[in-house]
């Protein structure tokens, strides 16, 4: 039956959602597939009955597409959708709440604080720079994409980063931040893809690295051992399930000079633009674009 790509919503990544809407689109017509895009912020969402959609592949990126809300709207029209349910979407979504979880089941993550725009005092910032380290890494706790997000060494920074993350999100996360390069694992099917460490000359992979940056350096095999790629593997299935990530999706981490993984966040609908990793992942595991296209589109009926 008909497919629909979901792409776009109204949340901060509209613009890299519709990147990624538009390349699993073009995926799928390439092969064969009967497949549309959709954009839930200029249509009724009942709209995928009467357009008589039987499946669902949901490329939204953040609130309102990647957090639940879209997978329980979906549910309700009993319309089958890919990726992770509403659970493991809406943990996802929270970085606090994932690492809230991996905690408990001592799942190495960096130590952090919280920031309540209700309660939040600025004379607080030099005794959360004291207790976090050099650095700390300031994010809005549900955003996507690096959105709203600033690295700080002082306690004025502290209170200017704070004040902007505020803009996105009235829950703030303020994270250690872990000296060294960053590396992800793709997960599809409940198997972990080959890792890939990112480098940057930016202060670290923000929204520019990630999206516009030709600087930005990917390795693809990322360069561990097997020993130490088997283990990242391993930890990024176990931290995605202990959210109840399911079908697909990315976990990222940060190395320390001793060479630590720490657990950064869970995404259930990755970026699929054609920077994201995911597909650079599914590459060097021998599959194609449209391949890990079609792969994303089974996990609606599993
Ligand atoms: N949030 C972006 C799309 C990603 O994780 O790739
Ligand atoms: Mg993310």
């Amino acid at each position: 039956g008909k497919v629909a790509v979901l792409c776009g919503g109204h949340s901060a990544e509209r613009e890299v959602s519709l990147r990624s809407g538009n390349a699993v689109l073009k995926a799928l017509l390439s092969a064969g597939v009967d497949a549309h895009a959709f954009d839930p912020s200029e249509h009724a969402i009942t709209q995928l009955i009467e357009l008589g959609f039987a499946r669902v592949l949901i490329m939204l990126h953040g609130r309102g597409g990647e957090d639940g809300s879209m997978q329980g709207a979906l549910q309700v029209l009993n319309l089958p959708y890919t990726g992770s349910g509403v659970l493991g979407s809406a943990l996802a979504m929270d970085k606090i709440k994932t690492k809230q979880i991996w905690q408990t089941l001592g799942l190495p993550t960096a130590n952090y604080q919280i920031a309540e725009k209700s309660s939040f005092e600025a004379g607080s910032c030099r005794v959360i720079m004291h207790e976090l380290g050099d650095t700390v890494m300031v994010k809005p706790a549900q955003e996507g994409s690096s959105i709203g997000m600033t690295k700080v060494t002082n306690a004025t920074q502290l209170e200017t980063a704070i004040q902007d993350a505020f803009k996105y999100d009235n829950t703030v996360l303020l994270e250690r931040f872990i000296h060294g390069p960053e590396y992800t694992v793709s997960i599809l099917n409940g198997k972990a893809l080959p890792s890939i460490r990112m480098s940057t000359p930016h202060t670290f992979y923000d929204y520019n690295a990630k999206y516009h940056s030709n600087t930005t350096e990917y390795f693809c095999p990322s360069g561990l051992s097997i020993e130490d790629e088997n283990k990242l593997g391993a930890l990024a299935l176990e931290a995605f399930t202990a959210v109840d990530g399911s079908g697909w999706g990315r976990v990222d981490f940060m190395r320390d000079q001793s060479g630590q993984f720490y657990l950064l966040e869970a995404n259930t609908v990755p970026g699929m633009t054609e920077k994201s990793l995911v597909p650079m992942a599914a590459k060097q595991a021998g599959m194609s674009f449209e391949q890990l296209v079609l792969a994303i589109l089974q996990t609606a009926d599993g």
